[in-house]
C-alpha cells in the first residue's frame, strides 16, 4: 500500500494540463502515494446538477491531501442555462465547489508563497519573498447574503437609528446585502498560524492587514484579536495596515513586508498583488490548509480560451505540488523540487507563453523533472 493517498481533482479547462504536468513531476520524485481521480467541475453541474458530487466529498474524507486544477463558474442564469433539459426547473443552484470545500473541510488558512525566482523574466523586482496568510472560511465570504432583502431584515435595518436611517425607504429588491462574519476564533487561528510559520521559518515581521478604522466591528475583531496572539511572539516584529494603503506600500517599499496575514477578502484581494509582482497566475500557487486535510492548486481559474492548447504555465501547480509536499513533511522531495523549478527559470531555456516563450505546458514539465 502507498504511505499517501491523495485526491486528484483536475476539474476544467487548463486545470487538467497543468495538473497532468504537475503529475510529471511527482512521478519523477518517486513520491510514495496513490493518487484518486475525483470528479469536479462544470461537466458534473450540466449532467449532474452538482459540480462537487457527494462521491466526491466521500473521497476527501479518505485521503491525506488533494491537488485541485481547476473550475470553471458562471453566473446564476448561464449555469440554469446550460443544466441538462430534466434537471431545469428543479430550484437547484450553483454553487462554487472550491468555496464549499473550504467551509465543508474547514480549511481554514489559504497560504500563498509569492516568491520572485531568480531570473523570471516576469519579476516586479528580483529577490522579492512574501508569504500571505488568507483566512479561508469566513469574512465576507461567508456566504450568507440576501437579495433581495428580506421583509424582516428590512424593517429591522429601518428601524435603526443612523447612519441606517440612509436605507429607510429602500424597496427590498433595490438593496442587497452581503454578512462580513469574522470570529475571534477564526482571526485567532489564522494570526496564530502567520505568527508560527514567522518562527518555523526565520521569518522577521509579520503585518495584520484590516481595515478597523472603517470596518469598525468585524475588522476591529480581527485586529484585537491579532495583537493578543502576536504578544505570544516577541522574537517576530508585528506591523499593521489598512487594505487600501498596503496595496500601495506594496508596490512602493515591497521589501520592508514578509509575512502578511488578512481577513478572507483583503487576503484575496493582496494575494494576487502579490503573485502578480512574482510572475503572475502562471506562479501564484496556493495551500488550503485545515487540521485533517490539505488542498494545494494554482490560483488561477480554468482559462476557457487556452483550455486545450497545452499552452498554460503549470509552474503554479508545480509549486502547489511542492507545497503539498512540505505539508507531507516530505521536506527534501519538496526543496528538490523547488530547486529544479527555480533551475529550469534561471536558465531561461524553457519558457511558456507567459514568460515570453514557446514552450508547452508539459515541456515546461519535462524540463523541470529532468533536473530532478
Ligand atoms: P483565469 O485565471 O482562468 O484566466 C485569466 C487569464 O489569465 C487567462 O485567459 C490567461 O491569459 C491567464 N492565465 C491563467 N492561468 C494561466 C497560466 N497557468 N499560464 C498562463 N496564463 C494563465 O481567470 P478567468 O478567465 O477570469 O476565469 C475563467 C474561469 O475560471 C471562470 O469560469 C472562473 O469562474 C474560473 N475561475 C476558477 C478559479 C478556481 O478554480 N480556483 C479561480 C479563478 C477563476
Ligand atoms: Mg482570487
Amino acid at each position: 500500500m502507498a504511505k499517501y493517498r491523495i485526491a486528484w481533482l483536475p476539474g476544467d479547462g487548463i486545470g487538467v494540463e497543468v495538473l497532468e504536468a504537475a503529475k510529471i513531476v511527482l512521478d519523477r520524485i518517486s513520491l510514495d502515494a496513490e493518487y484518486l481521480h475525483g470528479d469536479i467541475g462544470w461537466d458534473f453541474w450540466c449532467r449532474e446538477g452538482d459540480a462537487f458530487p457527494a462521491r466526491t466529498i466521500e473521497l476527501l474524507r479518505n485521503v491525506d491531501a488533494a491537488m485541485f486544477g481547476a473550475i470553471t463558474s458562471k453566473p446564476a442564469k448561464a449555469a440554469e442555462a446550460e443544466l441538462a433539459p430534466e434537471l431545469k426547473g428543479k430550484g437547484l443552484s450553483y454553487r462554487s465547489p472550491i468555496v464549499r470545500m473550504r467551509q465543508l473541510f474547514d480549511l481554514y488558512i489559504c497560504l500563498r508563497p509569492c516568491k520572485a525566482y531568480p531570473g523570471n523574466p516576469l519579476n516586479y523586482k528580483e529577490g522579492l519573498d512574501l508569504v500571505v496568510f488568507r483566512e479561508n472560511t469566513e469574512d465576507l465570504y461567508a456566504g450568507v447574503e440576501f437579495s433581495p432583502v428580506p421583509e424582516a431584515l428590512a424593517t429591522a435595518l429601518a428601524s435603526l437609528s443612523k447612519p441606517f436611517g440612509a436605507f429607510k425607504d429602500l424597496a427590498p429588491g433595490e438593496c442587497a446585502i452581503s454578512c462580513k462574519i469574522n470570529t475571534r476564533k477564526g482571526s485567532e487561528r489564522i494570526v496564530r498560524a502567520a505568527f508560527d510559520f514567522a518562527r518555523k521559518f526565520g521569518r522577521k515581521k509579520v503585518t495584520l492587514v484590516h481595515k478597523a478604522n472603517v470596518v469598525r466591528a468585524s475588522d476591529g475583531l480581527f485586529l484585537e484579536t491579532a495583537r493578543q496572539v502576536a504578544k505570544d511572539y516577541p522574537e517576530i516584529a508585528t506591523d499593521e495596515a489598512n487594505i487600501d494603503a498596503m496595496t500601495m506600500w506594496l508596490l512602493k517599499n515591497p521589501f520592508n513586508y514578509d509575512v502578511l496575514v488578512a481577513p478572507n477578502l483583503y487576503g484575496d484581494i493582496v494575494s494576487d498583488l502579490c503573485a502578480q509582482m512574482v510572475g503572475g497566475l502562471g506562479f501564484g500557487c496556493s495551500g488550503n490548509i485545515g487540521d485533517k486535510l490539505a488542498v494545494f492548486e494554482p490560483t488561477h481559474g480554468s482559462a476557457p480560451k487556452h483550455a486545450g492548447l497545452y499552452k498554460a504555465n503549470p509552474i503554479a501547480t508545480i509549486l502547489a505540488a511542492k507545497m503539498m509536499l512540505d505539508w507531507l513533511g516530505e521536506t527534501a522531495k519538496a526543496t528538490a523540487l523547488e530547486q529544479a523549478t527555480a533551475a529550469v527559470i534561471a536558465e531561461g531555456n524553457v519558457r511558456t507563453y507567459d514568460m515570453g516563450g514557446s514552450s508547452t505546458t508539459l515541456e515546461m514539465a519535462q524540463a523541470i523533472a529532468a533536473k530532478l
